[in-house]
């Protein structure tokens, strides 16, 4: 018994916003963001619109391609690093909104990997015999994280002549490292049990180091603190993640490629073997160098990273629904997963679709 992806769906919100915007509120350019990481547009949610607004609109195009009724599933599985409230997580608010039974429903934290663990997570239950049609979604409102006044988004999107004032400008450019990387999304999959045992999760490997938590991390608003949220965490700008973008690039580069190796060598298989890599879209130099060192063809490589950013637990899923609608996901053709992100945390998966 396997768990198969049957159907997929995503949902990208519809402001488009560019570099050059974004050099409107703080010290950054097009060319810096271009080069340093391969982001060229991403996109933000409107006020109002939730992480689970997202998850939702992608699971009901996933239940579409899949044909599968909402009352047929019987697990839910939401990753996500900004869900809607502190609890309860997304998950429960999914189910509601779609109408799904009162059927379990998990909201998993592994960030960028986020996707990577649902898998673990949905293959156990179907192979326990616990689930046979899963929901598993991956989807992030990172615009929440972003520093800005009311005024400055209106001046980002040319909605007012007024631009920040000089110490916003220097606490908008503070953050820069950071907040130019990420976008708005959500993704789904549906997942069925099925019995051929051919297709579907084959093998994964996951890690995980809690030692380096504070090199991508937010250090306010938790309940270390008490209270916890207040207006000095706030004035110290501890909402917004920490990151230690060299010392992050250079793990996450080492490890991919580790847990790559690791995963293709235990099934015995190579890169000739595999149609399609799906990396996780953080920095696209990263990806450039896993891509180097496991020597994969271009023509097995999909980006997405140019057009939504860094978009978290969505980026995996949203790169398999974009193979699949433009048709290149063959059924039985096998993909490698990989992923690395906050925690710190990495994985990489074999699926065959
Ligand atoms: N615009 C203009 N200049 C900038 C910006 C910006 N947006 N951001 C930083 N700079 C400046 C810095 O201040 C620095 O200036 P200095 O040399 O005068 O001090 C210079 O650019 C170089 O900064 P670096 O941080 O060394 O730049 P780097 O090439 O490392 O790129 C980046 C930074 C893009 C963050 C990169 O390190 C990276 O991608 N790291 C990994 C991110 C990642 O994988 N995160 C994990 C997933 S996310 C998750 O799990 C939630």
């Amino acid at each position: 018994m396997r768990a198969v992806i049957v159907g997929s769906g995503s949902e990208i919100p519809p402001t488009v916003v560019t570099n050059r915007m974004l050099s409107r509120v703080m010290d950054t350019s097009d060319e810096w963001i271009r080069e340093r990481s391969g982001v060229e547009t991403r996109y933000y949610v409107e006020p109002g619109t939730t992480t689970s607004d997202l998850g939702v609109a992608a699971a009901r195009r996933a239940l579409v391609a899949a044909r599968v009724e909402p009352s047929a599933v019987d697990l839910v599985v939401f990753a996500t690093m900004t869900p809607d409230h502190y609890f309860p997580g997304a998950g429960p608010l999914l189910q509601a909104k779609l109408g799904l039974g009162n059927v379990p429903c998990f909201d998993i934290r592994q960030q960028c990997v986020g996707f990577l663990y649902g898998l673990q997570l949905v293959d156990a239950h179907v192979r326990a015999g616990l689930a046979r049609t899963v929901l598993l979604v991956g989807a992030e409102v990172h615009s929440g994280f972003m520093p800005y006044t009311a005024a400055n988004w209106d001046y980002l999107y040319g909605r007012t002549d007024v631009p920040p004032t000089p110490a916003e400008h220097e606490w908008n450019s503070r953050f820069r490292h950071l907040t130019v990387l990420f976008g708005d999304a959500g993704a789904a999959v549906v997942m069925r049990a099925e019995e051929d045992g051919s297709r579907g999760v084959i093998d994964q490997v996951l890690g995980t180091d809690g030692a380096e938590y504070d090199k991508l991390y937010v250090p306010g608003t938790g309940f270390k603190h008490r209270p916890y949220t207040d207006p000095e965490q706030f004035a110290r700008g501890d909402h917004i993640p920490v990151m230690d973008g060299r010392y992050v690039f250079k793990l996450a580069t080492t490890r991919m490629v580790e847990v790559a190796q690791q995963v293709l060598e235990r099934n015995r298989v190579t890169i000739d073997d595999v149609s399609l890599v799906l990396m996780h879209q953080a920095n696209r130099r990263i990806n450039e160098h896993c891509q180097k060192v496991l020597g994969i063809p271009d023509a097995k490589v999909i980006h997405n990273i140019q057009k939504y950013g860094n978009t978290t637990a969505a980026t995996i899923p949203l790169l398999w629904d974009e193979a699949a609608r433009e048709g290149r996901l063959r059924q039985g053709d096998l993909v490698l997963l990989v992923a690395f992100g906050a925690g710190m945390s990495w994985g990489a998966t074999l699926v065959r679709a």
